[in-house]
């Protein structure tokens, strides 16, 4: 494996990705977190880092554990370390470089450099600059503005470079952290079928015969999980599957119909009643949020407490979950969000096969395992469903409207091959009424937003631009058919500073 040491640069989580994608399985380690005996590391990425190296809290290590015993790529920061701890000189240059540059290749015979063009285009982004390296750095790069943008380091397999390869736009990128694996001698035999051999053993030799319990929600990760895991322990496993009323329009049951055919061992828990009960009157949205939380423990306990023996709790806990970049205190890794502390008030042991993995892999997985890519492809849907996309105080009614006009978007995107380009797209039921008029009759009814965005990880987002004549199809439609709407608008705000839900 490949371990990436983030010094917490934005852009550590891209160096994990890119790596992987190259069929290479490596770890994100916070930068103080390494060496440890592992004989299975071939090789060290040092990550960039929102610190200057002469920042007297920067983030620093003893390179002395690291240097000559792997092969070592610094990026950014992880470069600026090594020549300032080396006793060469970094400082502030009078312009900072962010963005574009061209890279001048001189050293063609680097075998980081290996099959690369002299001259491609580099993203660059840093404050900082290399003034002066030690003797035993050769300089085998620069950009216009750069002259330290790469460098070797004599007698040692160790490199650094100022710009990013793991960014889009640096365009000979994955080449050259490809030509970094080939010096570590990565196999890249890292490929989701030998991830599912290699996690089903391990699984069942630390399962043995326990009884495993797992929530299922519908989406691509805990759905994964359940797949992976009845692979593993068959019938050892238990899936609970809770309709809380606030699903998308026959959802449950479609839902229940995959489960079942892929062989999972489902309860599907219809308490719909429970949570709009508990629901009722409440407006805000956070008390909204917390009480279908909640609502939602105290069923899955309940279910978990009619079960006999079980030991562990299986959660579909994926990779960005865990990682978050160091924050300026500290090294953070956030903590694991347990469905609400269950496992310690059940005394649970957790289990979380996929929490190595990125998003695109759990999906490259779960077609690996057969699972239907209808299922592996859906928008994400937030936890507490329609409850954030109804505004205002839920009731039965408001959600078959919201569910209907829902079901008309969504099928309406499929239809038009739309549904696959956006990230997530929903219908929202506005708390407010307006006049229209139908035949001969005034009407004063509900207004429905279309909310559609296009992103990459939900962290920022733009409004897709679908089609005129879709928008048109898909309001007629919905106006006519949904009882209690006659108004339609577009959500057209980008996040930020608008969010992807309205609640
Ligand atoms: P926002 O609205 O913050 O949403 O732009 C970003 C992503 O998170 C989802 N989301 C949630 N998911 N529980 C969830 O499980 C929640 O309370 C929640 N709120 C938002 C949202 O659908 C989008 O994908």
């Amino acid at each position: 494996k490949i371990i990436i040491l983030d010094f917490g640069s934005q852009t550590t989580q891209l160096i994990g990705r890119r790596v992987r994608d190259l069929s290479t399985y490596c770890e994100i380690v916070p930068y103080n977190k390494f060496p440890f005996e592992d004989e299975t590391v071939k090789g060290v990425i040092l990550s960039g880092s929102p610190f200057s190296v002469n920042d007297h809290d920067a983030f620093k290590i003893d390179l002395k554990d690291i240097r000559g015993k792997y092969p070592v790529l610094g990026i950014c920061y992880g470069a600026q370390l090594m020549v300032s701890e080396s006793g060469g000189e970094v400082s502030q240059p009078d312009s900072r470089e962010y963005g574009r540059a061209h890279l001048n290749i001189f050293e063609s015979n680097d075998p980081l450099f290996a099959n690369l063009s002299q001259n491609s285009e580099v993203w660059m982004s840093h404050g900082d600059t290399i003034v002066n390296a030690p003797e035993n750095f050769t300089l085998t790069a620069s950009t216009e503005d750069v002259k330290w943008a790469a460098y070797k380091i004599n007698g040692e397999k160790t490199w650094g470079v100022q710009f990013h390869p793991e960014v889009y736009h640096t365009e000979q990128g994955t080449a050259l952290l490809s030509n970094f694996l080939d010096i570590c001698g990565m196999k890249r035999d890292w490929t989701p079928a030998s991830f599912i051999e290699s996690t089903v053993r391990e699984l069942k030799e630390e399962l043995g015969d326990d009884k495993v319990i797992l929530a299922l929600s519908g989406g691509v990760d805990s759905s994964v999980t359940a797949v992976l895991l009845n692979r593993a322990i068959g019938k050892n496993l238990t899936c609970v599957f809770v309709d809380h009323g606030l699903l998308r329009k026959n959802e449950f049951e479609t839902v229940l119909d995959d489960y079942e055919h892929l062989g999972l061992n489902v309860i599907g828990v219809d308490a719909k009643q429970h949570f709009y009960k508990e629901l009722e009157g409440v407006t805000d949205p956070e008390e909204k949020r917390k009480i279908i939380g909640k609502g939602f423990i105290d069923v899955f306990e309940r279910e978990a407490h009619k079960l006999k023996d079980i030991k562990w709790l299986a959660q579909g806990t994926i990779y960005p979950d865990i990682i978050e970049s160091l924050s300026i205190t500290g090294v953070t890794i956030k903590s694991h969000h347990n469905v609400g502390g269950l496992p310690e008030k059940m005394n649970l042991k957790l289990c979380e096969p996929l929490k190595l993995l990125f998003k695109d892999e759990v999906r490259k997985i779960g077609l690996e395992l057969g699972m239907r890519p209808g299922l592996i492809h859906r928008h994400p849907f937030p936890g507490p469903g329609l409850g954030i996309r109804i505004l205002g105080a839920i009731t039965p009614e408001k959600v078959r409207i919201a569910q209907e006009a829902d079901d008309i978007f969504i099928s309406g995107l499929r239809e038009y091959g739309l549904y696959d380009k956006v990230w997530q797209a929903g219908a929202i039921l506005l708390p407010v009424q307006s006049v229209g008029v139908m035949g001969d009759e005034r009407t004063y009814e509900n207004t429905i937003a279309l909310r559609s965005v296009t992103s990459t990880d939900a962290m920022t987002a733009d409004w897709s631009r679908l089609p005129y004549e879709f928008l048109a199809k898909v309001s007629n439609e919905i106006i006519n058919k949904v009882q209690g709407v006659n108004r339609v608008v577009l959500d057209i705000s980008s996040k930020p500073p608008a969010t992807i839900e309205w609640e």
